[in-house]
C-alpha cells in the first residue's frame, strides 16, 4: 500500500520547487490549490479573486461548467489518435471556429508559441509558392516590443534582451520595426515581405493600444504590397477586448489569425492558425504536423469554448465591464497610477515607480487577496476572467486604489 501523500503548506511547497524546478519563472509567493470562476483558493484555504486569468488563458474563469462537462464527456470517450488517423470531434472544431473567425481553413497545434511558428512557416511557404519570392529570401516585418513566445525563432525577432541573450545563433529573415508606425512599416516591406506579424494590442508589453487606423492601415499597406497581415490574437483575441476578436475594433479581416490562450479554455493546451484557404491551402502532408494537435480532447474542448463565443455573451461582458475597469482606473489617475491603457476588459496599469515596482504592487495586492503580475518595471497587467461581477471588479480596484494609498 502506498503511503498518504504527506500535506505540505505553502512555504514548504515554494522551498521545495527552489532546488528542482528551472527558474524560468518568479512566481507570486502563492500556492494555488484549487479554483472555481473567478477565485483561487491556496493550500492553506485563503481565497484569491483571478484578475490575470492565466495571461487571458483563462477568459471563461476556472473550471467553467460548460468546459469541463465537454472535457469529462470527452475524457470517457476519446483522448488522442494523433492524425495518422481521423477524430470524430475535429471537423465540428474547425468548422465552428473558421465560422466564428469568419475564415476557411484551420491548422490545430498546442500552445500559442507553435501557432506563431506554424504562421511562420505558412507565410513563407506562401510567399516561395504563390508570392513567388526567390528561395529563401522571405521577410517578415514584425514590431519592436513584441511577445510572440519563447521558441529559438520567435525570441529571433524579439527586442527584449532578456528573452534573447544566450540564446543565439538567431533565425534570419525578420525585419523590425516600431509598433503603431505605419511609415516604417511601409518603409521595411518590400517584394520579399511574405507578411507582417504583430499583434492587434500587444499584451506584454503591457497592453499597448494602438492609434485607431493602425491596424486598418496595416491591412491596407499589405494588400497593396502584395504581402500577408498576421494577426497573433492568442492574447488579445477570443473575447478579451469586448471583441471576438480585437482586429474587428476596427473591422478588419487579416489574411491570418493565430489562437491560442482562452481557445483550450484553461484546461488543455489548444491553438490553431486560421486564415484564408488560398494561404493555409500551401501545406502539404508531410510539411507540418503535431502529435498532439487536433486531438480528440483538445477538439471537445475548443468546441465548447467556440459555443460560449458563439452567444456573444463574453464580448458583451467584456465591453461593459470594461467601461467599470476604465472608470475605476481613471478615478485611480494621479493617486498612485500615473497612466493605462484599456481595451475591453484588459488594462495595463502604469504605477508610480516612488510608490513601488510592479512586483510590489502585485505582493502587496496579493496579501489583500487580489492576484496580479507585473510586466514591466512598475506596470500591472489587469485581465480578469470575463464572468467576473461587477462588484468583484470594484471591489478589485477598490484594493489596487487601497495599496497605493
Ligand atoms: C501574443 C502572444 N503570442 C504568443 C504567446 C505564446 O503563447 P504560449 O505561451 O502558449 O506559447 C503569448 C503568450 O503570452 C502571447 O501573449
Amino acid at each position: 500500500m502506498t503511503a498518504p501523500a504527506r500535506t505540505r503548506g505553502s512555504e514548504e511547497l515554494i522551498r521545495a520547487e527552489e532546488p528542482i524546478l528551472a527558474h524560468t519563472y518568479h512566481p507570486l509567493p502563492v500556492v494555488v490549490a484549487r479554483a472555481e470562476g473567478t477565485w483561487v483558493e491556496d493550500v492553506e484555504g485563503r481565497r484569491y479573486l483571478d484578475m490575470l486569468a492565466g495571461y487571458s488563458a483563462l477568459n471563461f474563469g476556472h473550471r467553467h461548467p460548460a468546459l469541463i462537462e465537454a472535457a469529462h464527456r470527452q475524457l470517457d470517450r476519446l483522448t488522442l489518435t494523433s492524425r495518422a488517423f481521423h477524430n470524430d470531434r475535429l471537423a465540428e472544431f474547425a468548422e465552428r471556429l473558421a465560422a466564428l473567425t469568419g475564415t476557411e481553413m484551420v491548422l490545430p497545434m498546442n500552445t500559442g508559441a507553435e501557432a506563431v511558428e506554424s504562421g511562420v512557416k505558412v507565410a513563407r511557404k506562401w510567399a516561395y509558392d504563390v508570392k513567388g519570392v526567390p528561395a529563401d529570401r522571405a521577410t517578415i516585418v514584425v514590431a519592436a516590443d513584441n511577445f510572440h513566445g519563447r521558441t529559438t525563432t520567435i525570441v529571433s525577432f524579439s527586442t527584449d534582451e532578456t528573452a534573447r541573450a544566450g540564446f543565439g545563433p538567431f533565425t534570419p529573415g525578420f525585419r523590425i520595426v516600431p509598433y503603431n508606425d505605419l511609415a516604417a512599416l511601409e518603409a521595411a516591406v518590400d517584394e520579399t515581405t511574405a507578411a507582417v506579424l504583430i499583434e492587434p494590442v500587444q499584451g506584454e508589453a503591457g497592453v499597448i493600444v494602438p492609434d485607431d487606423g493602425y491596424l486598418a492601415g496595416v491591412r491596407e499597406l499589405t494588400r497593396r504590397e502584395g504581402c500577408l497581415f498576421v494577426a497573433d490574437e492568442i492574447q488579445s483575441g477570443l473575447g478579451r477586448t469586448g471583441r471576438t476578436l480585437a482586429v474587428e475594433h476596427e473591422s478588419v479581416v487579416p489574411d491570418v489569425l493565430l489562437l491560442g490562450k482562452a481557445l483550450g479554455g484553461g484546461i488543455v493546451p489548444v491553438s490553431a492558425v486560421v486564415g484564408r484557404r488560398e494561404v493555409l491551402g500551401v501545406l502539404h502532408p508531410g510539411e507540418h504536423g503535431s502529435t498532439f494537435g487536433g486531438n480528440p480532447l483538445a477538439a471537445a474542448v475548443g468546441t465548447a469554448v467556440v459555443a460560449l463565443l458563439e452567444t456573444g455573451e463574453f464580448q458583451r461582458r467584456a465591453t461593459e465591464l470594461g467601461v467599470t475597469l476604465r472608470e475605476g482606473l481613471t478615478r485611480l489617475v494621479g493617486k498612485g497610477v500615473v497612466g493605462f491603457r484599456s481595451r475591453g476588459l484588459w488594462a495595463g496599469v502604469d504605477i508610480d515607480p516612488a510608490i513601488g515596482t510592479g512586483r510590489e504592487i502585485s505582493e502587496r495586492l496579493m496579501r489583500e487577496g487580489v492576484l496580479v503580475k507585473d510586466t514591466h518595471g512598475s506596470t500591472i497587467r489587469l485581465a480578469p476572467p470575463l464572468t467576473i461581477t461587477d462588484d468583484e471588479l470594484v471591489a478589485a480596484l477598490g484594493s489596487l486604489e487601497k495599496v497605493l494609498d
